[in-house]
């Protein structure tokens, strides 16, 4: 196995608005400060992270695909298409290592229809609740699932 096995960060619609979108919701960071946190992270634990963020389905799928070849592991945070997408579950089934999936809001507090996610059913794990840290943990847990921690 590499030393810096790579980890995909993905981000799904809606959350390049993040910061301005529903701030009360999501908070006051913005995707590029959540990204230079887990870019810290990643490095203190030893990952190569490549962080992306697409407001289209297939886009994330085709993603995914690559993720295939290049990725050791993926945490998503698959926005509103947790709820709505087969096609993300189904390419994330087709991937071999693990898969966190993180939501910045508690999505079991929230409307009834944000509770059910078909990513869920691909995911080695799911953090919701814990807001920009969720991404940090799902980092944590990667690299202790691929045996990789740093220090
Ligand atoms: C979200 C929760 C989803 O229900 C919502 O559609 C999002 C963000 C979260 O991070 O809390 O866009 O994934």
């Amino acid at each position: 196995m590499s030393t810096h096995p790579v980890v995909y960060v993905l981000n799904g619609p809606n959350l390049n608005l993040l910061g301005k979108r529903q701030p009360d919701i999501y908070g006051h960071e913005t995707l590029a400060d959540v990204e230079a946190s887990c870019a810290a992270k990643a490095q203190a634990l030893g990952l190569t992270m490549a962080f992306h963020q697409s407001n289209h389905e297939g886009e994330i799928v085709e993603t995914i695909h690559r993720a295939r070849d290049e990725a050791a592991a993926i945490v998503i945070n698959p926005a509103a298409y947790t709820h709505t997408s087969v096609a993300i579950m189904d390419a994330l089934l087709a991937f071999e290592g693990p898969i966190i999936e993180v939501h910045l809001s508690n999505v079991h507090r929230r409307e009834e229809f944000r509770s059910h996610s078909w990513v869920s059913k691909a995911a080695t794990g799911v953090i919701c609740g814990l807001g920009s840290r969720g991404y940090i943990l799902a980092l944590d847990a990667v690299a202790d699932l691929l045996g990789t921690e740093a220090g």
